[in-house]
């Protein structure tokens, strides 16, 4: 998947409401034209183009079976031993349970991971965040992966699996959700993500899972979708302060108006999500994601940790009806905080990043 984050297009062009029909469709069309021309730029993947993977030059072959691209092959001849290294590094598992690992991960990722916005704004997963987000039902400790410089044991590269149920049409496939990765600023550009990406693939195939998926900012051999963010301002102010928004012709005040949420929720029911709400909500989410060709295949274990709320880490909220006392909508978010550089009033931006959502067919938030 390829992803793209339309932050430059938060701020509604003109007075009247947040982005027109017109440019939408306009944004849509550009992400289309950009996937396209990647396609065509013939740009060489010399890792990607050796692994199991679509090719761009495969897209629209309706010759081609669907399934898995490589079957998967008896345990035995999986790869035993991990993969060479350039020799000043090793190739470490990292054991989130440990406070000490824990934050050795963080701090690489809090200095390395994904700057956007002209490097304005880096992300900044917390400690509880990455736990949350590493430790599902059925987890695999061996899928969090390091790679340490052998002599100072400095943590200088991260990659992360996680096991997820996906149903494609009619089969439940089970594949690794990758995630994470990330090579020191210093040391990229030497093909040690690559390594990361194999040994990772090595030890997924090793738990007998065959099929991974990831996203990507860059558009590789070969997306099955591409989103893009759109962002609604809850702190206006702030939001300008730091340079995440620009003013335009608009004043502050409009600005800060035209963003003002209600004091209050006008959805009678609309309360925060509890733990007695698990089977409801499970049954909820799996009738929505029907509709879906591909959705994963959530059990109650997995709604109990996915969407039970955590501070500042994930929250969700439902609709009961009041009468029938039935749980009739969904809607989630987890919390990641950025750094911010450059502001001298601010050093931390957070945001509510919409999760999964669900509702009955005759019913809506209002
Ligand atoms: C992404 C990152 C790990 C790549 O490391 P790097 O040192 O620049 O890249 P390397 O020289 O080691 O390897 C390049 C190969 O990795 C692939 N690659 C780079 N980023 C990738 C990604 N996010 N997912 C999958 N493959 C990726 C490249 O496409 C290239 O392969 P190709 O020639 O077949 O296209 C590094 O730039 C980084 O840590 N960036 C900040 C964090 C980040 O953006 N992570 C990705 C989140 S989507």
């Amino acid at each position: 998947m390829a992803d793209n984050d339309a932050s430059a297009k938060n701020i509604p062009s003109n007075k009247n409401n947040a982005p027109s029909v017109n440019e939408i469709e306009t944004s849509i069309d550009s992400l289309a034209r950009k996937v396209q021309e990647s396609f065509s730029l013939k740009k060489r993947h010399k890792f990607w183009e050796t692994q199991p993977v679509c090719q761009f030059k495969d897209l629209g072959d309706t010759r081609l079976p669907e399934g898995p691209i490589e079957q998967p092959t008896p345990l035995s001849e999986v790869k035993q031993e991990p993969y060479n290294l350039p020799p000043p590094y090793e190739l470490v598992t990292c054991d989130l349970d440990s406070e000490e690992v824990c934050s050795e991960v963080y701090t690489l990722l809090t200095n390395n991971y994904i700057d956007y916005n002209d490097n304005m704004f880096r992300f900044n997963y917390s400690k509880e965040f990455l736990r949350w987000a590493l430790r599902p039902p059925g987890y695999f400790r061996s899928w969090h992966i390091g790679l340490r410089v052998k002599t100072s044991k400095k943590l200088v590269a991260f990659i992360t699996g996680i096991p997820a149920k996906i149903r494609v049409r009619d089969a439940v496939v089970l594949l690794a959700e990758v995630n994470f990765l990330c090579v020191h600023k210093k040391l990229q550009s030497r093909s040690l993500a690559p390594v990361m990406i194999k040994e990772l693939s090595r030890r997924v195939r090793l738990e007998n899972v065959w099929q991974a998926a990831y996203t990507a900012a860059a558009v590789l051999p070969t997306p099955i979708t591409t989103f893009m963010f759109w962002h609604r301002s809850l702190n206006p102010k702030k939001l300008i302060d730091v340079g995440f928004c620009r003013l335009g012709a608009w004043t502050m005040s409009e600005f800060i108006n035209f963003y003002k949420l209600p004091e209050q929720t006008t959805t009678p029911g609309f309360r925060k999500m509890e733990p007695h709400d698990v089977p409801a909500v499970t049954r909820l989410l799996r009738n929505y994601l029907k509709q879906f060709v591909v959705a994963p295949d959530f059990d109650k274990n997995d709604v109990e940790h996915w969407l039970l709320p955590k501070e500042d880490v994930i929250d969700a909220y439902l609709v009961e009806s009041p009468e029938s006392h039935e749980i009739t909508d969904l809607c989630s978010f987890y919390t990641i905080s950025c750094s911010i550089h450059g502001s001298q009033n601010h050093s931390i931006l957070k945001g509510a990043y919409s999760y999964h959502y669900a509702f009955h067919n005759n019913s809506v938030i209002s």
